[in-house]
């Protein structure tokens, strides 16, 4: 596992670069793609590139790790919504290649991920070590499926809700099994309030308490922190 600590600006950089790089090599590259506060800067990178540069995303397939369940899809705090806002709107990817995992399609959506291999995974993280909505507890064996949200991840997402009833408390999420099917895997983590999922990750042992640490087995793992979520390393 390689580990990248840097300024948050100069990580969004490296790691749009890292995608954009992909796509021109390969204009039928399959994305992973998170949500959540972490990924903006990223897909404000890519955005830039797409005006400067013209990438072409034409054939590009994405794979969104999450959804809320009880949201409709086009509600402002939607996943859907975040990545049409974020990303999908402002470069010419078809929509019709861009998926996300419903109640209706769990397992179709593990049978699509492992038909079309996911290039470049990218994933935030919860404070409790959550990745996607996997949350502590979830079997490192878990396929694409539906989960109740944790109490501290309803708390942590509160910000984007106008009062902590208003936050889902559950979801559809890719499951771990899934995730670690993708060949390569970017985790990105800033802040304070990550620095004790990292240290479990990169100090501690495989620990389903942990979801982020079945990473551990990956073999293409980077790990992007600030000095914040890096500072419980030891
Ligand atoms: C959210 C998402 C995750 C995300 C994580 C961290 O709830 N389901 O995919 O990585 O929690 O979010 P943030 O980047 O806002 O800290």
């Amino acid at each position: 596992m390689k580990i990248v600590i840097d300024e948050i600006s100069t990580i969004n950089k490296m790691v749009a670069k890292e995608i954009t790089k992909l796509v021109k090599n390969n204009p039928n590259a399959v994305l992973g793609l998170a949500t959540g506060g972490t990924p903006l800067g990223i897909y404000e990178n890519l955005v830039l590139d797409y005006k400067e540069n013209k990438t072409n995303y034409e054939n590009v397939t994405t794979f969104n790790l999450d959804e809320y369940v009880g949201l409709d899809i086009n509600h402002e705090q939607s996943y859907h919504t975040y990545m049409r806002k974020n990303l999908f709107n402002h470069i010419n990817i078809n929509l019709e290649n861009t998926h996300f995992p419903t109640l209706e399609n769990p397992q179709s959506y593990t049978k699509l991920i492992k038909e079309k291999s996911i290039d470049i995974q990218i994933l935030g993280v919860g404070s409790n070590g959550h990745i996607g909505f996997n949350e502590p507890g979830t079997s490192f064996d878990s396929e694409t499926g539906y989960v109740t949200l944790a109490e501290s991840t309803i708390e942590d997402n509160k910000r984007f809700f106008d009062s902590i009833e208003d936050v889902p408390t559950s979801a559809v999420t890719m499951g771990l099994k899934d995730i670690m099917s993708a060949k390569r895997i970017m985790l990105i983590a800033f802040g304070k309030n990550k620095a004790q999922a990292i240290k479990q990750l990169i100090n501690g042992k495989e620990d389903e308490a942990w979801p982020l640490t079945i990473l551990k087995r990956h073999p293409y793992v980077t790990v992007y922190l600030d000095k914040e979520a890096a500072s419980l390393i030891e």
